[in-house]
């Protein structure tokens, strides 16, 4: 999807095919729709006063309306005026997007850009935010299909905002920074929604390769079994074991295009790591899991896909710093050379680990890849992972879990999230949660019994982040959802973005 911006005081002249203008819940006109009405003589108005109730994302599509050039003037429902937010604003643009792909138009123009939104959303926050709805209208899956239906497959190409001049080169940048965020989305909602038996280590790896192909930013080394051996990951190798397929330990690096020595002056930190789980099919292992629900487990590499997801938008944006990516993938299956619950296993970094449960394998095989990042020598490493289901009770599937050895580094995380409308919650890390993960064979165990499982997990993975400051984003309620809108979201991409902009 291509978005750009275009200032003009006349909408009613704009020859397109379908035009975007906002009314509001008690029939108020927004002020691109009232220059629209009054070139149709009033008939807007009594529209919206009528039929229309300007309910939050509904559409009215009214065909060759005297006195206004385009061919469809849809009216956008944009709910009641002084609940308009930032939200609010994303879900209208998104409604006129999905419009233009259900009509199966190539482009749409939209005024909405110009509607007061409530609270403090700057023009290019918000520009980024629409961007990233409307982008989201545009996916479809149909990578498995029998007969793909070409037909199906949305047509819009892009999307104009019409923008006040003073606003113009804020709105630019922020649909540009939100196409790009759009794209990344996409890439992990497809890694995603593919099924196990297709999307498997090799396969992460092969993907992460096909992204340094297509972006000069990006290298990409794909670590396999005997390598993975030679560093020493016993923990995520154990998991791995279990299943006929082979794993993989991804290092995406991208290279921000100043010289070296240059971002060094800038930040002296170091880069930022992020770590993605890529279990691409959790069944448990020996401590499986019951039937019921278990084909979403092909989700719990959604981390992984947040990771190659983010990284397609920095390289599309041309960050200009370093940024590591890290993706520890296997699958997690009963077998004869599987886990069993009581073996001990020894990490990378030296800790031993008795495996109570072989269905907490998240945390076995982050452990390895959170020491891995150490030599990098970080500015920060956050880790993304669908890791607990008490982390769903908690938190639902509105708020990712956040957790945090730094605060500086949290309060960056949840300042994106709330940006970008991919919010998360801030979660304890007590040390006092640790005595949960007392074991009387190992350093330290896989479980802490069934209080705060979210907390645990995470205190777990918090004793292998001693050497940089550190957050761990658990996005088991939030990267997919189920039922009859089973799916990947891409969440939370956006937020990662964001924070990797927000430092540029
Ligand atoms: N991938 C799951 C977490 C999960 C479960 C995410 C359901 C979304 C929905 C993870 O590997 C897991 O199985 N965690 C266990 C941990 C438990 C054994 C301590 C869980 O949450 O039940
Ligand atoms: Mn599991
Ligand atoms: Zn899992």
């Amino acid at each position: 999807m291509e978005f750009s911006t275009q200032t003009t005081a006349s909408p009613h002249q704009i020859k397109t095919a379908a035009l975007a203008a906002g009314v509001y819940a008690d029939g108020q006109l927004s002020p691109a729709a009232d220059v629209l009405d009054r070139a149709a003589g009033g008939r807007l108005r009594a529209i919206a006063k009528g039929e229309f109730r300007g309910r939050l994302g509904s559409t009215l599509v009214l065909r060759d309306l005297q006195g206004v050039a385009t061919q469809r003037l849809v009216l956008v429902g944009l709910g009641k005026r002084e609940e308009y937010d930032a939200r609010a604003h994303a879900s209208a643009e998104q409604a006129f997007a999905a419009y233009c792909v259900s009509a199966r138009l190539t482009e749409g123009v939209s005024t909405l850009a110009s509607n007061e939104v409530k609270g403090a959303a700057s023009m290019r926050d918000r520009a980024r935010a629409a961007a990233i709805a409307a982008g989201n209208a545009t996916y479809h899956y149909d990578a498995t299909l029998g007969k793909p239906d070409a037909d199906a497959r949305p047509k819009l190409r892009k999307i104009v905002q019409i923008v006040e001049r003073a606003d113009a080169s804020a709105a630019q940048q922020g649909l540009k920074e939100g196409a790009a965020i759009a794209q990344g989305m996409m890439l992990a909602k497809t890694l995603g929604n593919l099924p196990a038996n297709v999307c498997t280590p090799a396969y992460l790896g092969e993907q992460a390769k096909k992204l340094a192909r297509e972006f000069k930013s990006i290298k990409v080394q794909v670590l396999e079994q005997k390598q993975i051996e030679a560093l020493g990951m016993g923990s995520f190798l154990s998991v791995a074991r279990g299943s006929y397929e082979p794993p993989r330990f991804i290092v995406l690096r991208h290279a921000g295009k100043a010289p070296a020595a240059k971002t060094k002056a800038k930040t002296p930190a170091g880069p930022v790591v992020l770590v993605g789980k890529g279990i691409t099919f959790d069944s448990g292992g020996i401590s499986i899991k019951p039937a019921a629900n278990m084909d979403e487990m092909k989700f719990d590499m959604c981390g992984a896909a947040s990771v190659l997801g983010t990284f397609r938008a920095l390289a599309e944006l041309d960050l200009p710093y370093e940024v590591i990516g890290l993706v520890a993938s296997c699958e997690n299956m009963p077998s004869g050379r599987a886990n069993r619950p009581g073996d001990v296993v020894t990490s990378m970094s030296g800790q031993t680990i008795e495996i109570l449960n072989t269905d907490a394998e998240g945390r076995l095989v982050l452990c390895d890849a959170l020491t891995y990042a150490e030599r990098f020598k970080p500015a920060a490493v956050i880790d993304i992972a669908t890791l607990t289901g008490a982390c769903v009770v908690a938190l639902g599937s509105v708020n990712t879990g956040l957790f945090a050895s730094d605060d500086e580094l949290a309060d960056a995380l949840l300042a994106a999230g709330k940006q970008t409308l991919d919010p998360a919650w801030r979660m304890p890390l007590d040390d006092a949660y640790q005595e949960q993960l007392k074991s009387n064979f190992a350093d330290i165990a896989n479980i802490g019994g069934p209080k705060a499982g979210a907390v645990t997990a995470a205190c777990f993975l918090s004793r292998f982040t001693k050497a940089y400051p550190w957050a761990h984003l658990d996005i088991a309620g939030t990267a997919w959802k189920s039922g009859n809108d089973k799916g990947s979201t891409g969440r939370p991409v956006p937020l990662l973005a964001q924070y990797l902009l927000n430092r540029a």
